[in-house]
């Protein structure tokens, strides 16, 4: 008989998405008439923007003509969104269109950069952070691993691990914590890097969330970060497309590892990789892309992140006034709440699911150090969120909450 892979015995036998998926789905076959607030998943709240829908829409009818027919797309994205992203989103820190590499998403391309690693790796991973890094690198059936905490006491900001890694997987802002890491704790990776000869893997798919100066919103921004950084951004919450699916890479041409014993340029292992393994971003989903790059478009998307930011200083105002320990909110669209009298992530979830009807996400499903703490996800509204406060000061009795 066939064998399977014997590294998904490795895994939770549920990903923390699944399982707030079924969460929700039961919730809401067996409550009809209950209204459930969800603040799980970090999904958008508010309609794509009209540029991008324009675009969307005049991409596909320029598609049913003769002179507008499109087959496959370019692997590495068509040239005018790789432009316009070198453009906007890189002036003056040398990055180039063609460093820069289209694909339908964070997820696919933090999973994917793993086809380039030495099995024999050791890759260190932030907790808590977004699970679907080291759940993938389990599944590839690696082992050497190392988590970097990011506790309380740290203001959930990481340090340069002691130990030597070949690889750190970094997330600024970081998913869940909310919290984004300084320019001088950015060049702190940079500088461990560069003395490792170690790669940094920065997923900063909440950049366009940032507001503290001092916070910056590209790893290449910090000296030295062009010969050891891939960096990762999306349009998924800046342009409100994680329905629709568009990301990339930067991958600098100066950026090097050792293949072989021999320092190699990284990107074109990346080009053969996608070429093999990747068919392209649709046409109408790039233009969508370049339109919300454009002057109408970044001022209807820019409009709609502040939303959110707003959303979040909202809820984090009202869970300070009732006390609570909440953390983030400030550079990113997550709230980081510390559970009250020593509840457990699921116990808490529990609790604001069955006693106010809200949905969290437990923060020990992205890593041992998000044990005690539930995410709270502000892709939401000002309505909901004034409801759900309002239920957790008239629902709850405040000897539970303090
Ligand atoms: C989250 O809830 O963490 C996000 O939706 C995950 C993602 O962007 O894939």
């Amino acid at each position: 008989m066939a064998k399977l892979n014997p590294s998904f015995s490795k895994l939770k036998s549920e990903y923390l998405f699944s399982t707030i998926e079924r969460k929700l789905s039961d919730v809401k076959k067996n409550f009809t008439s209950t209204r459930f607030l969800n603040f799980s998943i970090g999904d958008i709240a508010l309609p794509l923007a009209p540029a991008i829908v324009k675009a969307l829409c005049d991409a596909a009818e320029e598609m049913g003509t003769k002179q507008g027919l499109q087959g496959y797309p370019p692997t590495f994205g068509y040239p005018f969104l790789r432009a316009a992203i070198a453009e906007q989103e890189y002036r003056g820190l040398c990055i180039e269109s063609d460093e820069i590499y289209i694909s339908d998403g964070i997820n696919s391309d933090a999973v994917n950069i793993l086809d380039l690693l030495h099995p024999a790796s050791q890759v260190g991973f932030l907790s808590p952070t977004y699970p679907a890094y080291l759940n993938s690198y389990l599944m590839s059936g690696r082992k050497k691993s190392l988590l970097i905490p990011c506790t309380e006491e740290q203001g959930f900001i990481p340090e340069p691990p002691k130990e030597h890694c070949d690889v750190l997987y970094l997330c600024t802002p970081n998913n869940p914590t909310g919290v984004a890491m300084t320019r001088s704790q950015l060049q702190a990776f940079v500088t461990y890097a560069l003395e490792h000869e170690a790669l940094l893997f920065i997923d900063s798919a909440y950049s366009c969330f940032v507001t503290s100066p001092d916070v910056p919103k590209s790893i290449y921004e910090i000296p030295g970060a062009h010969t050891c950084a891939i960096e990762w951004k999306s349009f998924s919450k800046s342009h409100g497309f994680t329905g629709l699916r568009c990301a990339y890479s930067v991958i600098p041409k100066t950026l090097k590892a050792r293949l072989q014993g021999k320092k190699v340029a990284i990107h074109p292992l990346w080009e053969k990789r996608q070429a093999i393994k990747f068919n392209g971003v649709a046409y109408p989903i790039q233009k969508a892309a370049y339109a919300g790059l454009m002057p109408e478009g970044r001022a209807q998307t820019e409009k709609q992140v502040r939303t959110y930011l707003s959303c979040a200083r909202q809820f984090k105002k009202g869970l300070l006034d009732l006390e609570q320990r909440c953390y983030g909110g400030v550079d990113a669209p997550y709230l980081w709440w510390k559970t009250p009298k020593e509840m457990s992530a699921w116990q808490f979830f529990d609790f604001l699911l069955e006693q106010c009807h809200l949905i969290a996400m437990p923060g020990i499903g992205f890593g041992p150090h998000g044990e005690g703490y539930v995410r709270l996800s502000t892709f939401s509204s000002e309505e909901e969120i004034s409801l759900a406060l309002d239920r957790l000061t008239t629902k709850v009795s405040p000897c539970i909450l303090l």
